[in-house]
């Protein structure tokens, strides 16, 4: 901790920093606890969808408080911890009324890390239904800058072969405190006959997924998550990292191996690996990455290709075998390939041409994957992450750091497990109607949200 980093912490510098408006940010929940409160129901026409999938999760539902159209609304008269709204049956502009009448009274009266989650139809049909949907994106970004104590607010767009089934895994995420720095997002959750239609405490028994990076940071903490759910981790890195790779492996009963994913071999090792112990693989999540910051009148073709082949190269080069039937330990059909963005990929960052290029190609990767995969019923996501706190953002100067911490909606940095979670539940076997999306895990950082 360096001297001013140090004076920001002790006592009187807290006290300066509190008086500056910079007050301690609130305390998350997290982990797979649901809301204390209440959860309010509000459909917004006839649809049932949100109803049964609360059902479906073991959820009892209380209905809304209803804003009056003119004079001061009624309160709940005690914190909710969620709403959820069904807005699948609106598709026009003037009943957007209906929502902004029952997330006023909300919004107030929720309770910390409460959440809200709003269901909606993804554009299709007139011109008004499409402008509706994306109005309803604006709503959602809006609220999610308004909400305190570490409240969220999330959008779920779906496609009208959906049902409730399709959905569990992606409100249970919402609701729970695993979700807790995901936050003024809209995503994609297309029909998949999902035939599991419960929450799974474990729901990776028995399965084998592999995680490059994992003997640190946010891959360390994906490969415990991960165990936690029930897999079976095969940790990749390299080397010079042996030794906490081994910690790693050990700590979540799962297996080592030491290698350099850039290496033109890393997939078939991998591969072989896998077979070797008479395993079958069902996801690979791509964590390894590097920075190597300059700006781009500094950038020499060392720094420019090492960032671009670590992050983003070797991960094509992995799938490409690990995707082959033909390959003995290579991914199953309905398996899982999740990639590490960054919000520096969807937004720029100064100082990291080649790290945003990777990061953004990864990206583009996802979405060129997804629908090639979706026949052998495979999906491909990615997790965009904000500022986290591990040792690759330890590294940047104190009053940058501070800077990236507080500008997002939850005025703090996210724990590496917020990004573990999140790809926990990409990772789930009743996820199958995620496909192709981009799920950032910034607590609605202002760079790229
Ligand atoms: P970290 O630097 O703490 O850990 C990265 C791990 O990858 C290390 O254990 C390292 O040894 C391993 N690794 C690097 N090159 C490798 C190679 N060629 N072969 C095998 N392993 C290799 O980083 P952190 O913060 O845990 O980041 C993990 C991922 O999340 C990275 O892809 C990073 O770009 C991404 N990310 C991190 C953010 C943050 O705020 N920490 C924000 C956005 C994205």
């Amino acid at each position: 901790m360096g001297a001013l980093e140090k004076l920001f912490y002790s006592p009187v510098g807290h006290a300066v920093a509190n008086r500056a408006g910079l007050a301690d940010p609130p305390t998350l929940r997290r982990g797979r606890a649901w809301p204390k409160g209440a959860i309010v129901l509000a459909p917004l026409g006839a649809s049932t969808l949100a109803a049964e999938t609360l059902s479906l999760l073991g959820r009892e539902v209380s209905a809304p408080i209803v804003d009056a159209p003119a004079g001061t609304p009624p309160g709940y008269g005690t914190r909710i911890g969620a709403l959820v709204v069904d807005a699948t049956d609106v598709a026009t502009i003037a009943g957007l009324e209906d929502l902004r009448a029952v997330l006023r009274p909300a919004v107030r009266a929720l309770e910390g890390s409460g959440r809200i989650v709003i269901v909606a139809r993804a554009a299709a049909g007139d011109w008004e239904a499409q402008a509706m949907s994306r109005a309803l994106d604006g709503i959602n970004r809006t609220v999610g800058k308004e909400l305190r104590r570490g409240a969220t607010t999330n959008l779920i767009y779906v496609t009208p072969d959906l049902v409730a089934s399709d959905l569990v895994s992606t409100l249970g995420f919402l609701l729970h405190g695993r979700s807790a720095f995901v936050d003024g997002q809209a995503w994609h959750v297309r029909g998949a006959g999902e035939t599991i239609d419960h929450l799974a405490d474990q729901p990776l028994a028995g399965k084998v997924v592999v995680v490059t990076g994992a003997a640190r940071g946010i891959g360390a903490a994906i490969a415990r998550t991960l165990a936690r759910d029930g897999a079976s981790i095969v940790a990749v890195d390299i080397p010079a990292a042996g030794e906490s790779l081994a910690a790693v492996a050990n700590e979540v009963g799962g297996t080592a191996v030491q290698l350099d994913i850039t290496a033109a071999d890393a997939g078939a090792i991998v591969a072989r690996h896998v077979a070797g112990r008479g395993e079958s693989l069902y996801g690979v999540v791509h964590c390894a990455g590097i920075t190597r910051d300059k700006m781009l009148v500094n950038t020499d073709a060392d720094r420019w290709g090492s960032v671009l082949d670590v992050n983003l190269v070797a991960q094509m080069r992995i799938n490409e075998v690990l995707l082959d039937p033909a390959v003995a330990g290579s991914v199953t059909d309905g398996g899982r390939i999740i990639g590490i963005a960054s919000t520096s990929g969807l937004a720029g960052n100064k100082g990291q041409a080649n790290y945003a290029a990777s990061k953004a190609g990864v990206v583009g990767l996802v979405e060129a994957m997804a629908p090639d995969l979706a026949s052998r019923s495979i999906t491909v996501n990615a997790v965009a992450p904000g500022f986290i706190e591990t040792a690759m953002t330890a590294r940047i100067p104190f009053v940058q750091r501070e800077i990236f911490r507080r500008t997002n909606s939850l005025s703090q940095g996210g724990h590496p497990e917020d990004v573990a979670e999140t790809i926990g539940y990409l990772l789930d076997p009743a996820s199958g109607g995620v496909n192709g999306q981009v799920v950032r895990v910034c607590g609605q950082n202002l760079v790229g949200a």
